[in-house]
């Protein structure tokens, strides 16, 4: 633990032991640069933060409505506060980095009411140089035992009216939306990450950490106001949160940055999780693979059983083949089991886990692929019926196990859980925690479509390896609006992408779908190439059919970019506009940068001064063709090889909708 408090700290260190009623207390980061002060006015907790010496959140009160109208937010005295700072160095299991930096200054307010029951409530809030965490911690105590929140009233009172990029709480479509921008005072009631501008050196993030036994987070502004005001996923019986002290809260974060690129770069939200659980974690693995995927959603194949059967055990094997000649570690395989012939988003029950249909044979495929070094990745569709996998999972966990399948896809389409429960409400975090949890222990790692909002879970749980909870590339083959506007992918990296790894699956590489000419992949080639880069998933799916992919020389980059990275550097970005990310591979010295625009073509310079110094290195650049444009003229990609230093810069010209993507090997 370190011993150092910076002078304030010190300073409000001895208030506290000397007077036993404070009203206040003040938490500046280790760098000195952000301040929480928090108190009581009037019985009701408040917070503010500034960075220095401006405000950034103003004067925002805290507290909780509890079943029976019982207000637990008004009637509060200061008992006790605690000083606390930690500093330490974790190495994670896969990621952006290999290890991360977890130093902040913490202050735990415990309050007591003033009359009646003098229940207590107290806050903690934990100061890093990338912005603040707190929650709210219920202790055990006589006259707080069962208790319900019927609204929890924690505001964010921001100063000015910020743009913001934000999607919808629509409890329908797994945050399945387009970002828009607007500011603040305009929004209805959001769904976190919500970042937004202030300034044009001041950005924030507001979200969760670590959703543990509650209810999802969403936003919404105060009569127009722009003070947000949490606004919680409910049960469908209208209560938000079941409990029983001793109890904790999500923490709800703030990231504070000075551009776009600072945002991704804050691992504040993973600090705020617990270490892992994981003692043996040598069986999490990440990887790209291929899948029997794009073709169901194109129409080509079903996912039911008759003669487009796409999960048969030819399509299989040629499939495990392609996989093995090309490098990739696994095969994803849709529509093998029992439950796809009906409706199956709306009869989830008919899933069976461990019966396959006729025409696929798992031992076989299973042990045909281990010969090839390949692993088949299992896919677990629910619609929804979460009690159905909880009845089966025990059984399917340890049958794939056997069989050596160590990736599960698993997938909830229906706008509710078991026909009454929204995803992101208490009912849903606790299914999703209870599959992951099971999942560890028959060591199977997750991608999870169709999750509640991610929240950093993948520290203490490194087999939660991938979500969806975006508007993934499958929008660029069916959806009625046509697919995916260029900008979508500028903005997702600073919005969802700041919750967690997303499970995107770019690497598209034939945008027309015949069946729906309106609808297709609004990228460039060179773009889809650089989307492995900037979309970070610790295992990624080339999304294509293989024999899209088959004899382009383009593909070279998708077999060899990693999914998991020892450094990551953002040298430039725009929300919206466009963004460059050079990653630095876990397992070699190579880098592999992305480079992506919107709508717009682009001419920028890209220094490569995070290279090692006074080392050569090679760079195979794969950019936008001559004429190349997502609505014209989307596929020309050239190739270009040349030696580079640390004092090298390249000018990247992206063509509209358009990217560029490198390697760069040590010579
Ligand atoms: C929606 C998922 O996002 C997609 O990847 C999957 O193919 C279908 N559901 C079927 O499970």
């Amino acid at each position: 633990m370190r011993k150092t408090y910076n002078i304030i700290f010190s300073f409000f260190l001895l208030v506290t032991i000397s007077c036993a009623r404070v009203n206040k207390a003040i938490v500046t980061s280790p760098d000195g640069q952000i301040k929480v002060e928090t108190g009581v006015e009037e019985g009701k907790p408040f917070y503010q933060i500034e960075k220095g010496n401006k405000k950034i959140i103003e004067k925002s009160f805290l507290g909780f409505i509890l079943k029976g109208n019982d207000a637990f937010y008004k009637d509060f005295n200061i008992k006790n506060t605690e000083y606390k700072s930690f500093s330490e160095k974790w190495t994670q299991q896969w990621g952006e980095e290999t290890t991360v930096d977890n130093t902040y200054n913490e202050v735990t307010v415990q309050l007591v009411e003033k009359s009646g029951r003098q229940r207590q409530l107290s806050i903690i809030f934990r100061v890093f140089n990338d912005g603040v965490g707190f929650r709210y911690v219920f202790p055990k105590q006589q006259n707080l035992s069962d208790f319900t929140i019927m609204d929890e009233l924690t505001e964010f009172a921001l100063v000015g009216n910020p743009q913001t990029w934000s999607i919808p709480t629509n409890h329908t479509n797994y945050f399945e939306h387009l970002y828009k921008k607007a500011p603040v005072t305009s929004l209805d009631t959001v769904s976190t990450p919500l970042t937004m501008e202030v300034n044009d050196s001041l950005y924030l993030t507001i979200h969760e950490a670590n959703l543990t036994d509650f209810a999802g987070m969403n936003l919404t502004p105060k009569q127009g106001s722009s003070t947000l005001k949490v606004d919680l996923t409910p049960w469908s019986t209208g209560e938000k949160v079941f409990a029983k002290t001793p109890f904790k809260s999500p923490w709800r974060t703030v990231i504070i940055a000075r551009n776009p690129g600072g945002l991704m770069l804050s691992r504040l939200m993973l600090n705020l999780n617990e270490p892992s659980k994981i003692k043996d974690p040598s069986w999490i693995q990440p990887g790209r693979y291929i899948g029997i995927w794009w073709g169901m959603h194109m129409g080509t194949y079903t996912w039911s059983q008759g003669p487009k059967h796409g999960a048969t055990t030819a399509n299989t094997m040629r499939y495990i083949d392609f996989a093995a000649k090309h490098g990739f570690s696994g095969v994803l395989v849709e529509g093998w089991n029992i439950g796809w012939d009906g409706d199956w988003s709306k009869d989830g029950d008919k899933f069976n886990f461990t019966k396959e249909y006729p025409d696929y044979d798992i031992v076989k495929l299973t042990s045909y692929a281990e010969k090839k070094n390949i692993k088949i990745i299992g896919h677990n569709e629910t619609g929804g019926a979460a009690k159905n996998y909880e009845a089966q999972m025990d059984s399917a966990f340890a049958m794939y196990s056997k069989l050596g399948i160590s990736c599960v896809k698993t997938g909830y389409v229906n706008p509710l859980l078991d026909h009454k429960e929204q995803h992101a409400s208490q009912y849903g975090v606790r299914h999703y925690r209870k599959v992951i949890e099971t999942a560890a222990r028959y060591r199977i790692m997750i991608d999870n479509h169709e999750p509640m909002m991610p929240t950093g879970l993948q520290r203490t749980y490194p087999n939660l390896m991938s979500q969806e909870g975006v508007r993934g590339q499958e929008y660029d083959a069916w959806s009625p609006d046509g697919g995916n506007p260029p900008e979508h992918t500028t903005i997702i990296p600073f919005t969802r992408g700041l919750a967690g790894p997303m499970d995107f699956t770019p690497g598209t590489f034939k945008f027309e779908n015949p069946a729906l000419p309106k609808t297709h992949v609004h990228t460039t080639l060179a773009k889809q190439l650089a989307l492995s880069v900037v979309l970070f998933s610790p295992i990624q799916m080339a999304s294509d059919m293989i024999e899209n992919y088959e004899g382009n020389p383009a593909f070279e980059f998708i077999t060899s970019c990693p999914t998991n990275w020892s450094k990551t550097v953002i040298p430039d970005a725009a929300i919206g506009d466009y963004v460059i990310i050079a990653r630095k591979d876990r397992k070699s010295d190579n880098w592999f940068v992305g480079s992506i625009t919107d709508e717009n073509a682009r001419k920028l310079n890209l220094s490569l001064s995070f290279l090692d110094k006074n080392t050569k290195y090679r760079a195979k650049v794969f950019k936008d063709g001559k004429l190349a444009d997502y609505r014209t003229n989307p596929y020309p990609v050239d190739i270009e090889e040349l030696e580079v230093t640390s004092n090298s810069t390249l000018t990247l010209n992206l063509a509209p909708g358009g990217g560029t993507a490198i390697i760069i090997k040590k010579i």
